[in-house]
């Protein structure tokens, strides 16, 4: 029997990619699973692909960007298998432009998918399963974007946001035996052919099968599962990985607090000698030797 037996779940944007491999791992651990995806006709596709392998799934089309969205998808799911157990907030986009160039409509595109359908979707599922009485499971989709990401300030800050969403929502349900973890996957898919190297130029990406990143989530939203919350992890390829929580790293204490002569005195010696490294290479720190303005008059072209 699999672990997921008798559990009903929702996964947003699984007409293809990374969503669609949550399905198929879902499903074939015993889940009744509710796929969603703006696309109607690739959200049908998995749907049957999973009905085949004799398994339970229904097609949804509702833009979970919007609050009446989510609410329609968990309403289908309960319709459809009498409850919701799993919640996998997974549905995204990428508007990737430099930060000079990136319009409100590159922004909050971005945002609207990630981080609002990430927000509508858990809440929308942790009432009903409040409601329901006996827990369940939340899982979000992150990304080493948020450490920074050359192109990509709407999408790392929407991932950034999503991360500090799951430590906060983990910490609020777990009183209703609602659990809620993120995953920060890896696959290749319409939207990882995007991505661009540290230096902003295409690079090519050695293949990474999406249904690598299915077991953590099987794990996480069984019963097996039951210890872990707040947490996010890194999964696909051969990796898994534990996510640091962010947290200040080093400190200085003057009683009555710092002036700027103090700073003046001691910050370079002791915190301005190890500030951090930036991005998801996590190189040394750069500009010790500071940070010029460009040498031609009439700045650099972007
Ligand atoms: N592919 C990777 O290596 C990678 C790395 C880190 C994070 N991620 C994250 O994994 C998730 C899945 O990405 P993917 O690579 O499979 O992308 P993808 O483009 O293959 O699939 C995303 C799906 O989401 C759907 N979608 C978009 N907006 C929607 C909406 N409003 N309502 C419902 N569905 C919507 C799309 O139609 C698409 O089918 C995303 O959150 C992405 O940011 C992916």
């Amino acid at each position: 029997m699999g672990s997921l037996e008798g559990k009903a779940a929702a996964v947003t944007g699984a007409g293809r990619g990374i969503g669609r491999a949550h399905v198929l791992q879902l499903a074939a651990a015993g889940a009744a699973v509710i796929v969603n995806d703006v696309d109607g006709d690739e959200a049908e596709r998995v749907a049957s692909e999973v009905r085949e392998r004799g398994g339970q799934a229904a097609a949804s089309t509702a833009d979970i960007a919007t609050q009446a969205g989510a609410e329609e998808l968990v309403r289908q799911c309960v319709t459809a298998f009498g409850k919701i157990d799993v919640l996998v907030a997974n549905a995204g986009i990428a508007r990737d432009k430099t930060f000079l160039k990136m319009t409100e409509e590159d922004f909050t595109a971005v945002w609207k998918v990630h981080v609002m359908g990430t927000f509508f979707t858990c809440q929308a599922a942790a009432k009903q399963m409040v409601e329901q009485g006996h827990g369940g499971v939340l899982l979000t989709t992150t990304s080493a974007a948020h450490f920074g990401n050359f192109g990509q300030t709407n999408y790392a800050a929407a991932k950034g946001a999503i991360a500090s969403m799951t430590y906060t929502m983990a910490m609020e349900l777990a009183r209703y035996g609602i659990r809620v973890n993120g995953i920060s996957p890896a696959g290749t898919t319409r939207l990882s052919a995007t991505f661009k190297g540290p230096d902003g130029k295409e690079r090519p990406m050695p293949f990474i099968d999406p249904e690598l990143n299915g077991p953590m989530l099987v794990y996480l939203a069984s019963d097996e599962g039951n210890y872990i919350s707040g947490q996010v992890f890194g999964t696909g390829a051969d990796r898994l990985t534990l996510l640091a929580q962010p947290q200040y790293a080093h400190g200085m204490v003057k009683p009555g607090g710092w002036t700027l002569d103090d700073i003046r005195k001691h910050f370079r010696s002791n915190l301005g000698n190890r500030l951090e490294p930036l991005g998801v290479q996590k190189r040394p720190y750069p500009w010790y030797d500071g940070i010029k303005p460009p040498a031609k008059e009439g700045g650099v072209g972007m």
